[in-house]
């Protein structure tokens, strides 16, 4: 028996769970987890909510209230989320909670007595509008890496953890303005003394999944730097040391201790050791986002304090939605609270896992959704069981019939049969739930074309024995059913595991054993059903009427800085106007831009005659792309109102002057 310490990624506590999370995370360690106690692992699953750092003090500040206040209502929302999806975790406490106070300072300080964290005189940002430094997501800018727009301490697009002076056109996140680069001291952990351990780590390990050993090592490639542990901030840890007046404990490091304190939470009491779990078989399951952090920082804060690293970081790369990034801002997402309100939660899970392996990016459809529910949940798995338990009750009364004298396809589907469970456990114990789930459907398959070719409502009344044989055997995939999809599917493989009868079905070791001829069976009831077309036109509708709301009164259509600079407008002055033949609308002007004379046709017509214009000055866009109107060329566009044609004047302007 091993004892196996998993834990899942510290949410966030700004905001509740979407699909996201559910796929690169809690799924696949939920998964992991239920299949190993089954297996009769002794399993230890902790999460806890990360309630630290900016991205909760920065929502805090937006809707003017404490951060615990924030943290507090999403743990709250989260740990509904989590128990709707029946994510089986043994604990879920709070980065907020005393002991994690606790586990964190000693950390901290055990590091700083050994000499591994030292102060350090360092540069950061700091907003002179808003009078105080920019620790991490209070800054946004460009990636120096990638180019792309980063969050101060993070970026999304490449993975890298930023430092966020390194940002290309820092901006304030609260003022917008540029910050500018003060002098202050930290402290900073000797992380580039760990870089041989951590390439040892990285390199020989042979259980790290392909993603994580790739970025890691050609992060490593590039060389360490130290890394800064500590933030001026009011909302955080603070800095066990005296000298630190005003200083906080940088989230990530702390969030990774989430892990330690919410296990030392679990067993307090108990006289039960988490470290015996720690010490045997660590698994991490994260987001691929965060690789960089649990694939350098944190081992390295391991081995610096002395303990073993994790065994294992499985990454699920990301989920998009119809095609399209999801969008928390945007409202590009569907939460899971939504979700369970309209379907089963073990239909997500279903399709989350079936859809795509964990270490290929996937894509979440309505329509993707349904075609998977109706074709495979209803129409194979669920169709297979309904018939093998109606023609039980049929034909045989509800009993197990006999089986004997086994066809050729008897004993293949009996073979089948039985090396079903010992694949399933193989994948799910190599991190490949989806292979496990295939193989599940694979067999299933294989059930029905098998009752098919078996016609038992044929031979019961010619060859009762063919049919005898045909639900025996079914029978015994049922069951097997009932055990090798709980890891996956545990509400309905406990409704199969009801109408067998079965008392416990909780041992993996069980999957084999045969029904006995005789045994029992409950009637059967729907298991499965399809979902109609008009209840995923009215899921798409809601996705798509969310994001019209979300845009209507967000920033959705807003342009940034950037774009908006790019347009010219200049001071011009009209020297000539004429109509244009054929047109009630337009007018031909020249106008005096400052250091040439531009061609502009202007649908003022209406409004004005010719000689009503001359002279008058006008706000030009001078760089539009030529383009012509009724045959005559136009190189510009004069700025009127479009309901009465009235003109920005700036009497008072020269000509030539830029506006914009
Ligand atoms: O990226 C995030 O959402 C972080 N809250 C993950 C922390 S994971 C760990 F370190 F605890
Ligand atoms: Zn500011």
């Amino acid at each position: 028996m091993t004892k196996i310490f998993i834990s899942c990624a510290l949410p966030y506590a700004n905001g509740p769970c979407h699909l996201g999370h559910i796929r690169s995370t809690y799924l696949p360690a939920d998964i992991y987890a239920r299949y190993n106690r089954m297996g009769g692992n002794d399993v230890l699953m902790v999460c806890a909510t990360d309630e630290h750092g900016t991205p909760i003090a920065v929502k805090a500040d937006k809707e003017k209230k404490k951060p615990i206040e924030i943290s507090k209502r999403y743990h709250d929302m989260i740990v509904r989320d989590v128990e709707s999806m029946n994510i089986s975790l043994d604990s879920f406490t709070r980065t907020t909670d005393e002991i994690h106070y606790e586990i964190a300072q000693n950390f901290f300080k055990k590091l700083y007595d050994d000499g591994l964290i030292y102060r350090q005189d360092i540069q950061q940002l700091y907003c002179e509008n808003c009078k105080k430094f920019l620790p991490d997501r209070y800054v946004e800018g460009l990636c120096p890496a990638c180019g792309a727009e980063a969050r101060g301490d993070h970026c999304e697009k490449c993975g890298r953890a930023l430092d966020p002076t390194e940002l290309d056109e820092p901006k304030c996140l609260t003022c917008g303005n540029t910050p500018v680069i003060r002098d202050t001291y930290q402290y900073s952990f000797k992380l580039s003394e760990f870089e041989d351990d951590l390439k040892e780590y990285i390199e020989n390990n042979d259980k790290l999944p392909a993603n994580v050993k790739n970025y890691a090592s050609n992060w490593l490639k590039e060389g360490l730097n130290d890394w800064v542990l500590t933030r001026d901030m009011d909302w955080g840890i603070p800095v066990p040391l005296d000298e630190a007046e005003g200083k906080v404990l940088y989230v990530w490091i702390e969030a990774f201790l989430g892990y330690i304190s919410s296990a030392a939470q679990w067993s307090r009491g108990s006289g039960i050791k988490w470290e015996d779990y720690w010490n045997d078989f660590v698994v991490h399951f994260i987001g691929k986002d965060i690789i960089y952090h649990h694939s350098i920082f944190w081992p390295g804060l391991l081995k610096a304090y002395g303990c073993k690293m994790p065994d294992m970081i499985y990454a699920g790369e990301f989920l998009s939605l119809e095609g399209e990034k999801m969008s928390t801002s945007k409202n590009w997402v569907i939460w899971i609270a939504d979700f369970v309100k309209d379907f089963e939660p073990d239909l997500l899970r279903y399709y989350l896992t079936m859809n795509a392996p964990l270490n290929k990016d996937s894509d979440f459809s309505w329509d993707d959704f349904q075609r998977r529910n109706n074709d495979e949940l209803a129409d194979v798995i669920g169709n297979f069981l309904h018939r093998t338990f109606t023609f039980t009750h049929k034909f045989f009364d509800g009993k197990i019939p006999e089986y004997k004298n086994p066809s050729k396809e008897d004993l293949e589907f009996e073979s089948a049969i039985r090396k079903l469970p010992d694949s399933v456990g193989e994948y799910i114990a190599e991190f490949e739930f989806r292979e496990g789930l295939l193989e599940i459907f694979k067999v299933a398959k294989l059930g029905n074309k098998y009752f098919n070719d078996s016609e038992p409502w044929k031979a019961i009344k010619e060859d009762y024995q063919k049919a005898a044989n045909c639900l025996y055997l079914s029978n015994q995939l049922a069951k097997a059913l009932a055990y090798v999809l709980k890891p996956y599917i545990p509400t309905k493989a406990n409704e199969i595991a009801d109408i067998i009868n079965l008392e416990n079905h909780d041992e993996w070791k069980d999957a084999k054993v045969f029904l006995t001829e005789g045994y029992e069976i409950n009637k059967a009831k729907p298991l499965f059903k399809k979902i109609d077309d008009d209840v995923i036109d009215y899921q798409k509708n809601k996705l798509k009427e969310n994001l019209k709301e979300n845009t209507d009164d967000n920033m959705a259509d807003m342009i940034s800085i950037d774009e908006f600079d790019k347009v010219v407008i200049k001071i011009g002055q009209i020297k000539e106007a004429e109509k244009i033949e054929k047109s009630d609308k337009l007018l031909k002007l020249q106008v005096d831009i400052g250091d040439e004379v531009r061609q502009i046709v202007a649908g003022l017509a209406k409004f004005y005659s010719p000689q009503e214009l001359i002279d008058r000055k006008v706000a030009v866009v001078v760089n539009l792309k030529p383009a012509k109107l009724f045959g005559t060329l136009s190189e510009g566009m004069i700025l009127a109102t479009g309901e009465s044609g009235a003109l920005l004047t700036p009497d008072d302007c020269e000509v030539g002057e830029r506006i914009q």
